[in-house]
């Protein structure tokens, strides 16, 4: 050590001084920031963000400001600034002007460990559980340890700790930006070395060195696991070592493993002797590993086994590190802040162990050189996963680096051989994506080092409904999130519904019906889609679809036929033919169902579903159900207004008694008018109700306005009324169509044209 990192030392750790730290919201400065409350200093912090953890530093004196101004560090005798901060930075540049002592956050961690028995965890993966797991066990070995590691540990309480009455100080080592070979510890614990950091380091050989330097540094025992070959090569050499891991060799081990679902069990010994069972409650392989670096480390600072392995088996997980966000019987959901190829391997072999029928990944790759370094190995690293959905790069501090994308590594993982990778370019619909791929069984990981976890937090509270929502409608029933409603209608358009629903029966739809008013959730039914657009951003809360079981049953007594809402017209043209009851042979030229039918009174060759409705059966919004016969009903021109607020369950229709010829010669006058005049593209039906004055396809037709388009959307060439998808057409380029008729039709005939499809649906 240098005088001036002994003068730092004991500025401080022995006085008290007056000091600022820039950027002090990120995770590993707010923790300097908590020591240097703790060794007594006057300290103040800037960052633009504003965080719960300067929340809580505040309450323990820190004197926070949301912005970085020279004149509120003016007082400071030391500015510590974090590797985020730029050299603009005004109170950098005016404390270097001013001849102030600036110093890296590293400089200021080593400076306070040395003045305590240091030990330093260091390694690309696992540091932080290493470092927290390591500080746990000794404290509660009665050491007192205090502690940094780089995340918040339940466990431990807060991220850092200064306690005066031990004498160690567990840190975790931050290798990315070579600033571990700034400490000089007593121990060092090596978890693994390999190449990372490829935007700092110029290749594994640069890194080694930096590790060379930190075990040239360490003045007591040198930790590292043995089943790690880099580690193993590069710390075998030093003086004092100490091994760990499940090769034979090594000094303290693991035998007789049992991995269960989120813990494992194993036997631990120190050469030939056993020292006894431990049992790990943060689950994987490379979590046993992390824990006998922490057993040989505990063990040689003299705690029992028996202490040790009681804490071990208390200690809790990390956030962000394998952290169950939502368990059922169905589904799990995980977050794992996992961004390196080899984590990232870890993790889904972990997962895949849990014994879920599925993995599906959604991952966030992390800071575009790393991404663009590492390409090839995350095409590999995905194998365990059976669906990856990939999003584009979190750059954390860096710029774009041109075709360097999320895109990248998708083409990396099919190149590879695996088919199940796909690309969203949108952070804000990964959720949709990987919920509308869950099946019961399935887990859903999230991996990165950036905000994808924020995706899983939508995912499980959307779920938490949905798997209510599965009760209510019991096996036969169908619950899916996300559910593109395009797959739903006629017209192929349409944003998701956020909770797909098929109840089977009326008790169900009742039940469903209470939910959705006790949740407050808005609640939409749809059935075949025929006549319904849906806007791209899809429908916001509950869509049902009554459909199969008693909802599609058709059913004749004499001459009335009864149909539940989700049976097709068409098949009721058919049933009554079947029965020799004429009058309904109109109903073939109907694409929707009975709902849809009454919903909008929907007609066709001259005829109109109330015509032909005796009765109709609903449920109010309460859930309560009602029989209304006709006469009892209102009823317009493609308008029936109960169903507005209430939904229907079943309709019956009365026939007429007529020759089987007659039948069969309608139906296929029938037939032949749509054959002839209509469109067999995917559409709405008309979207257009007739005006008074002259029926809207004429109208069109007549403006001209025939094959006119808006991107896929076209006017159909043979009816006016009708707008066909062309293929990928989108809700918006529908309504600028419909939008561009109307005005001509306003312009140029003096005629307001209204839609008889309805729209709903939100923008995307
Ligand atoms: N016409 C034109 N050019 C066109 C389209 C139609 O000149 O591009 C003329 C036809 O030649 C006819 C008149 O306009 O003289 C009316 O056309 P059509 O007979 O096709 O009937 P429509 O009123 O356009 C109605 C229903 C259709 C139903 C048919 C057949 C409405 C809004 N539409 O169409 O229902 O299939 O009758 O019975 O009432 C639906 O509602 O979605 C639907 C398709």
């Amino acid at each position: 050590m240098t005088t001036a990192d002994v003068d730092l030392a004991k500025f401080l750790t022995q006085e008290r001084h007056n000091v600022h730290l820039i950027g002090v919201a990120g995770s590993g400065m707010s923790g300097i920031a908590g020591l240097l409350l703790q060794l007594g200093h006057d300290v103040s912090g800037s960052d633009k963000l504003d965080t719960l953890e300067t929340d809580r530093l505040q309450r323990l004196g820190l004197k926070f400001y949301q912005q970085h101004r020279a004149a509120d560090a003016h007082d400071a005798e030391l500015v510590i600034y974090s590797s985020a901060i730029k050299k603009e930075n005004p109170i950098l540049k005016s404390a270097q002007e001013g001849g102030k002592r600036t110093v890296r956050r590293a400089q200021a961690l080593a400076a306070i460990m040395s003045a305590k028995r240091g030990i330093l965890v260091a390694g690309m993966h696992g540091k932080t559980t290493t470092s927290a797991m390591a500080a746990h066990v000794l404290r509660e070995g009665g050491l007192h340890p205090s502690h940094y590691v780089g995340a918040e540990i339940p466990i431990l309480g807060t991220n850092a700790h200064w306690d005066a009455r031990g004498e160690f100080f567990v840190a975790e080592g931050d290798e990315s930006d070579g600033t571990i070979a700034l400490f000089h510890p007593e121990h060092a614990l090596v978890l693994n070395i390999e190449e990372e950091h490829l935007d700092f380091y110029a290749d594994l050989a640069a890194i080694e060195k930096v590790f060379r330097q930190l075990l040239a540094q360490t003045t007591g025992k040198v930790f590292y696991c043995a089943d790690e070959p880099n580690a193993a090569r590069i710390c075998r050499s030093s003086d004092r070592v100490i091994c760990y891991g499940l090769s034979a060799e090594a000094d303290y081990r693991a035998t007789k493993i049992e991995l269960r679902n989120f813990s494992s069990v194993f036997r631990v010994y120190r050469g030939q002797e056993k020292l006894g069972e431990a049992v790990l409650n943060v689950p994987g392989e490379h979590n046993i590993k992390n824990a006998l670096g922490v057993i040989a480390l505990a063990t040689e600072l003299g705690v029992p086994f028996e202490k040790i392995a009681k804490s071990l088996t208390k200690f809790q997980h990390a956030r962000r590190r394998f952290e169950i966000k939502y368990d059922s019987p169905r589904f799990l959901l995980v977050d794992d802040y996992g961004h390196h190829p080899t984590e990232i391997n870890a993790t889904l072999k972990t997962a895949k162990s849990v014994g879920r029928k599925r993995v599906l990944t959604m991952f966030q790759p992390h800071r575009y050189s790393r991404t663009k370094a590492l390409r090839k190995e995350f095409g590999r690293a995905f194998d365990q996963a059976d669906r990856i959905v990939i999003t584009d790069v979190y750059g954390s501090n860096e710029s774009p680096i041109p075709g360097v994308s999320g895109q990248m590594i998708v083409d990396e993982i099919l190149a590879h051989g695996h088919p199940g990778a796909s690309y969203q370019p949108k952070l804000e619909l990964m959720h949709r994506d990987v919920g509308n791929m869950l099946e019961s069984g399935d887990l859903v990981l999230s991996l990165g080092a950036g905000n994808i976890h924020e995706q899983l937090s939508i995912l499980a509270a959307d779920l938490v409904i949905a798997e209510r929502l599965k009760e209510i409608v019991g096996e036969d029933g169908d619950v899916r999130l996300y559910e593109p409603l395009s797959k739903h209608t006629t017209l192929r358009v349409g944003g998701p519904a956020q909770f797909w629903v098929e109840p089977r029966n009326e008790a169900t739809l009742s039940e469903l019906i209470r939910f959705c008013r006790r949740e407050i959730l808005p609640l939409f039914v749809i059935g075949r889609g025929s006549n319904l657009l849906v806007r791209d951003g899809g429908i916001r809360g509950v869509v049902v679809h009554p459909s199969g079981g008693d909802f599609d049953k058709i059913d004749i007594n004499k001459n009335e036929i009864t149909a539940g809402v989700g049976a097709k017209l068409k098949e009721i043209a058919y049933a009554a033919r079947a029965a020799d009851l004429g009058g309904l042979e109109w109903m073939e030229g109907i694409p929707g169902a009975v709902g849809g039918a009454l919903r909008m009174n929907a007609g066709a060759m001259g005829a109109q579903t109330f015509e032909k409705v005796v009765r109709v059966r609903y449920l109010d919004s309460e859930g309560n159900a009602h029989d209304k016969n006709r006469d009892e009903l209102e009823v317009h021109y493609r308008h029936f207004p109960l169903l507005e607020q209430n939904f229907a369950v079943s309709a019956t229709f009365r026939g007429a008694p007529a020759p089987r010829e007659q039948i069969e010669s309608r139906l296929h006058e029938s037939q032949e008018k749509r054959r002839t005049t209509q469109p067999i593209a995917k559409s709405a039906g008309c979207i257009f109700k007739n005006p008074d004055k002259c029926p809207a396809g004429k109208l069109v037709d007549e403006l001209g306005l025939k094959n006119s388009s808006v991107g896929k959307a076209r006017v159909s060439a043979v009816h006016g009324n009708f707008i066909v998808n062309d293929g990928g057409a989108t809700a918006t380029d529908m309504l600028e169509l419909i939008d561009r008729i109307k005005q001509t039709a306003r312009s140029k005939r003096g005629i307001e044209l209204e839609t008889e499809v309805q729209i709903v649906g939100e923008p995307i």
